[in-house]
């Protein structure tokens, strides 16, 4: 593979980084993070080496969903700024080699989106099939809701009309029809209007659930076919009007049900897909710190298009979803992790972010992000993970990890001087607060976790093998290691990681790199001469190291 192949598939080793602009920096002072303030920051982004920025929805909304509740899919909610201030960030980003997707959210609108608010005004609206309803009592759908805390059911009775509406997430997030050709135009519309301010792409909220026609009478949705043409028209929209704009698609199934969101292997339809088995996978292994789920997941990946990725990912803004575990695999991630109510969500996942996890041990917290880099795929970082920040527990739900940005030691983590009823959240208290974990202290500190993460980012970079090999887990004797060859075009990275406390001894078996001369280290200063088919590298308890294989031949920098 030729570097210069990394810039056409960009997205096969970018390193992608999720904010709320409502939660990133405000500029005025008026409480609320905006676009303004986003771009003050953009060089802590440039200066960490994220190239890919993806905007939490930034679009007016009802503001019950923290967003994903939109009300125009054209504007930009004024609390946050202007198209003018969002082009203004688009633009500054490019020019630090950024580029910036953002959540496309067309699963379902805010029941406050005037298509709704007209179709519900009568049976006859012209709006009325932009939605998905049904005149009889609907079954007993309380096994399906994704928010058993807040919903009963996935329909909602519409007393006006006297009929029931779909909502796949909350009663006030009506689901679109897409089996509607009008909406379907709608949909790409918005979209083209974004990548005509300069969008790279879009992460696609609730992908399977928009790609359902459930609902829908039968002969429509016969009419209108298979709805993975709703998404491979979507691509190919996207291909026609920006040709290197991806789609990231959050489609939490497993694997083989995944793939048929790539577009078989046609790979026409999502460009990539968040890891979500591989994650939970992940936190199993921590959890018994024992590589094996996680082994098992890398090998029951199934292979995808070429130019498709996967995205990795520690955390994101959600509960740390565990759904795809057993009962009792989760609640053994549950004890070693989250043992206390608080601590989980909806039986299913947990809200709070990794360094609390882990007691704040920075052995292992570097162990796992030094993991997510090493991963075949692409990271993704949610924002303040840099940092290594954790979770306000008081505040509610799914928004304890949406804390305010931790900047500095000031007032409100320098995030903003407004009065605190002012915030949109609070911002984490105690061990993990911002007097102790901000970016002011650890942006020139050579032993920060900011200083590690950058460190991880370049060589990832540079490494385009991390990207892009296909996985080959190593055999080795330690069931607390997971060893990774990473291998393109005859040039290749070791990684190992130790996920047990105590210190091993790993043989790694180099028959597949017959020339080689040496591994030299690449997070660290030191390097393994290499005399013989294999050598044995020393790991510390949570220990991780990244090794470039190198011959006469190779073209890369040790
Ligand atoms: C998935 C998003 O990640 C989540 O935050 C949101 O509540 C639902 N989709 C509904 O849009």
């Amino acid at each position: 593979m030729k570097t210069t192949d990394t810039g056409d598939l960009w997205w096969k080793n970018a390193v992608i980084y999720c904010l709320d602009v409502e939660t990133y920096q405000d500029s005025d002072g008026d409480g609320t993070g905006d676009f303004a303030g986003l771009a003050e920051r953009i060089d802590h982004l440039a200066d960490l080496g994220v190239t890919c920025l993806w905007l939490m929805p930034f679009y007016p909304t009802a503001d019950r969903d923290d967003g994903y509740d939109v009300t125009d899919h054209y504007g930009v909610d004024p609390r946050l700024g202007t198209h003018g201030d969002l082009v203004e960030l688009i633009r500054t980003a490019k020019d630090r080699g950024i580029r910036v997707i953002a959540d496309l959210v067309v699963n379902h609108t805010s029941d406050k989106h005037p298509w709704f608010t007209a179709a519900r005004r009568s049976k006859d609206s012209p709006f009325r099939d932009y939605y998905v309803w049904r005149s009889d009592p609907p079954p007993d759908t309380s096994g399906e809701v994704i928010f058993p805390d807040q919903e009963s059911s996935i329909w909602e009775l519409d007393e006006r009309t006297g009929e029931y509406y779909l909502h796949r997430f909350y009663r006030h997030q009506p689901d679109l029809n897409v089996a509607n050709p009008k909406v379907r135009d709608e949909i790409v519309k918005a979209i083209g209007f974004w990548l005509e301010l300069g969008l790279s792409g879009f992460r696609v909220d609730a992908v399977p659930f928009f790609m359902e026609t459930l609902g829908t009478a039968e002969s429509e949705a016969e009419r209108f076919g298979d709805p993975h043409d709703h998404l491979r028209a979507i691509r190919s929209f996207i291909s026609r009007r920006a040709g290197s704009a991806v789609l990231l698609g959050e489609v939490n199934l497993p694997y083989e049900e995944q793939l048929r969101y790539f577009g078989d292997g046609q790979g026409d339809e999502l460009t990539m897909m968040f890891d979500f088995i591989g994650n939970q996978a992940m936190y199993l292994a921590l959890a018994r710190r024992d590589a094996g789920p996680l082994v098992d997941a890398l090998r029951a990946r199934p292979e995808i298009p070429p130019d498709a990725q996967w995205a990795t990912f520690v955390r994101n803004h959600d509960e740390l979803t565990l759904d795809k575990l057993s009962a009792e695999e989760r609640d053994e991630v549950f004890a070693a992790f989250g043992p206390q109510e608080e601590h989980q969500l909806y039986g299913r996942g947990l809200r709070r972010r990794l360094p609390p996890m882990l007691d704040g041990d920075p052995r292992r917290t570097r162990m796992v992000y030094s993991l997510l880099f090493a991963l075949p795929g692409t990271p993704t970082l949610f924002y303040g993970e840099e940092i290594g920040m954790g979770e306000n527990l008081e505040v509610p739900g799914r928004l304890a990890v949406r804390t305010p940005m931790q900047w500095s030691g000031d007032r409100h983590a320098g995030f903003s001087p407004a009065a605190p009823s002012r915030l949109p959240s609070q911002v984490t208290t105690g061990g993990f607060g911002p007097e102790h974990v901000n970016v002011a202290d650890q942006r020139r500190d050579p032993d920060s976790l900011l200083t590690f993460i950058r460190t991880l980012v370049a060589r990832y970079r540079e490494s385009p093998e991390l990207g892009w090999a296909p996985v080959e887990v190593l055999d080795q004797p330690h069931g607390c290691v997971l060893a990774l060859w990473s291998e393109v075009d005859g040039e290749a990275v070791v990684t190992l990681h130790n996920l047990g406390p105590d210190a091993v001894v790993v043989p790694v078996d180099l028959t597949r790199a017959p020339g080689c001369e040496r591994l030299v280290d690449l997070l660290s200063e030191g390097q393994v001469e290499v005399d013989g088919d294999g050598v044995e590298i020393a790991l510390e308890g949570y220990g991780y190291r990244w090794l470039r294989v190198v011959s006469d031949g190779s073209r890369r920098l040790p």
